[in-house]
């Protein structure tokens, strides 16, 4: 695949990720680099231009993250942000220092003045709001430089060397704080580094089903399909690239919400595929009888999971490759910091030990959640398989505190199908990024028509969130609360008693196991 490509060196900043999606939804195909990548693995890449990220450290520091000073003798353009911009400045004979207390230390929304004869922003308002975050200030900004946007407190908030290309901004443009944010980094895209447009999603379908065959030949692929977004939407590029080559294995082991499993085997079978569905729900509930520690059923829905799966694998014979469904979030090596495990997520990741195979095709690792989805349009994938919520690997179990039986599974189904519905109802669910019911273990006394009830407590659970990281619950109208709740009681045996999660995580965790 050769598109051309912006490198984004990541120097540590929180929205590294974000600036690479920007730039993509600009038609450029990018990658982020950890700053620590050589010189010569950069430039191998081609790149028509780089964009510096920001950083939590100052410049000026002994060991702060710094840049291959070559970098700047390769003639390609550079945007530098936040950090990034003061990077640029200090190697180019520029010098940055800490900003005095209430002078240009700037934080948040800040009304800034634009040139708007600069390259970077032609074409856009000549003021607007941009999002500030840095303690640190330009007090000379390198020869060669204008400046070419400005605030209140800080003369320089973008700096551009227009011959060679060069160009820093203080603030965040690829947050949508920033008014006209990522116009400015199109303006640099197809401006400055001289961008065709050539990444869409049509082309790399396209592309990817030659690679695909290419690749396989006449060879036998398996995919253990899990009904979420990446792998269906690999199995139907791979589907359509190789047809019966490949087989499909969709272990359903119960533990799916309502509907599921006969919604992803019906939207598999306009291709010619070898589609094998394993209805073990029997298995994983008698495995599972007994158990209420949450990491112990994990543990035991993933051993299962790889057991059956391996004996689907041997009926087929012969392998060749296995496919998976890596996104590039899970790819990129971050600049900086590392990260604690707080629960053991169950994935196929594991599976390649236990299977012969020849390679593993990744068919979506250079993609971010939101091209695959649009990829899965393109490969005409329902609607409500390309916009499903994250579910766990290990399903419902996780959503039934305590032990789990068919009983409580069947009760929690029904009642997290209603809130679905009813959120869907009230058209709020791009206003939430993953929503469902928890069927607690614990039962409390209520009153039904003349009667005692004594039955389940259900919760009700919502959160928005960008990376799954942290995140907020939220602010559903009492409206549509008080309806679902209304239903759900009315609608669901056993369960007399409704509660909301109002829990941001941190410090709870979205699960509630
Ligand atoms: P937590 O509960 O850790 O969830 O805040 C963060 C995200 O991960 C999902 N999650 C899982 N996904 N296997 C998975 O594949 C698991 O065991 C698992 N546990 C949590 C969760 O749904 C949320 O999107």
């Amino acid at each position: 695949m050769s598109h051309q490509t912006v490198i984004v060196l990541d120097f540590g900043g929180q929205y590294n990720q974000l600036i690479a999606r920007r730039v993509r939804e600009c038609g450029v195909y990018c990658e982020v680099k950890p700053y620590t990548t050589p010189l010569t693995d950069l430039r191998a890449m081609n790149p028509i231009g780089f964009i510096f990220t920001g950083g939590p450290n100052s410049v000026y520091a002994p060991s702060s993250p710094q840049a291959d000073p070559e970098i700047f003798r390769l003639g390609v353009p550079i945007l530098g942000i936040c950090y990034g911009c003061q990077l640029l400045a200090q190697n180019l004979g520029g010098k940055v220092t800490a900003a005095a207390e209430n002078s240009a230390r700037e934080y948040g929304k800040t009304e800034t003045f634009f040139d708007t004869a600069c390259k970077l922003f032609q074409g856009l308002p000549a003021q607007g709001i941009t999002w500030m975050s840095h303690g640190d200030y330009m007090e000379k900004v390198p020869d060669g430089f204008q400046l070419c946007a400005h605030s209140a407190a800080c003369p320089n908030v973008a700096i551009a060397d227009e011959k060679r290309g060069f160009y820093g901004v203080q603030y965040h443009p690829e947050v949508n704080h920033t008014e006209h944010g990522t116009d400015m980094i199109r303006n640099f895209l197809y401006n400055v580094c001289g961008a065709a447009g050539d990444w869409t999603m049509g082309d790399y379908k396209e592309t990817a089903i030659r690679q695909i065959r290419e690749k396989v030949g006449g060879g036998r692929v398996l995919l253990a399909l899990s009904g979420g977004v990446d792998s269906s939407v690999a199995a139907a590029l791979v589907a359509e690239a190789v047809g019966r080559q490949l087989t499909c294995v969709f272990v359903d082991h119960g533990l799916m919400r309502l509907n599921e499993g006969d919604e992803v085997e019906a939207a598999f079978q306009k291709w010619d595929i070898q589609f094998v569905r394993v209805n073990a729900e029997e298995r994983f509930l008698s495995k599972l009888a007994g158990v209420s520690e949450p990491e112990r059923k994990r543990k035991i829905i993933g051993e299962e999971f790889i057991r059956i799966f391996e004996a689907e694998a041997k009926k087929i014979g012969q392998v060749d490759y296995l496919v998976q469904g890596t996104i590039y979030p899970d790819v990129i090596e971050s600049g900086a910091g590392d990260a604690a495990v707080i629960k053991s997520h169950h994935n196929v990741g594991g599976l390649p030990d236990y299977i012969d195979f020849k390679e593993i095709i990744e068919p979506l690792r250079l993609l971010f959640k939101d091209e695959v989805r649009q990829l899965g349009r393109e490969l005409d994938l329902p609607e409500y398989l390309v916009m499903r919520q994250p579910f766990p690997g290990p399903g419902l179990a996780i959503r039934v505190i305590g032990e789990v039986t068919k009983e409580k599974l069947d009760i929690l189904r029904q009642a997290d199908f209603i809130f679905r519905d009813e959120i869907a109802c009230a058209n709020l669910e791009e206003t939430m990024n993953q929503y469902f019911a928890v069927l607690t273990n614990m039962r409390s006394v209520g009153v039904m028509g003349d009667g005692r009830t004594y039955d389940y407590t259900l919760a009700l659970r919502s959160v928005t969130t960008s990376d799954f990281m942290t995140a907020d619950w939220t602010r559903i109208p009492y409206e549509v609360l008080d309806r679902v709740s209304v239903r759900i009681v009315n609608e669901v045996p056993h369960i007399n008693r409704i509660v909301y999660d109002i829990t941001s995580k941190p410090p709870a965790t979205i699960e509630w196991e």
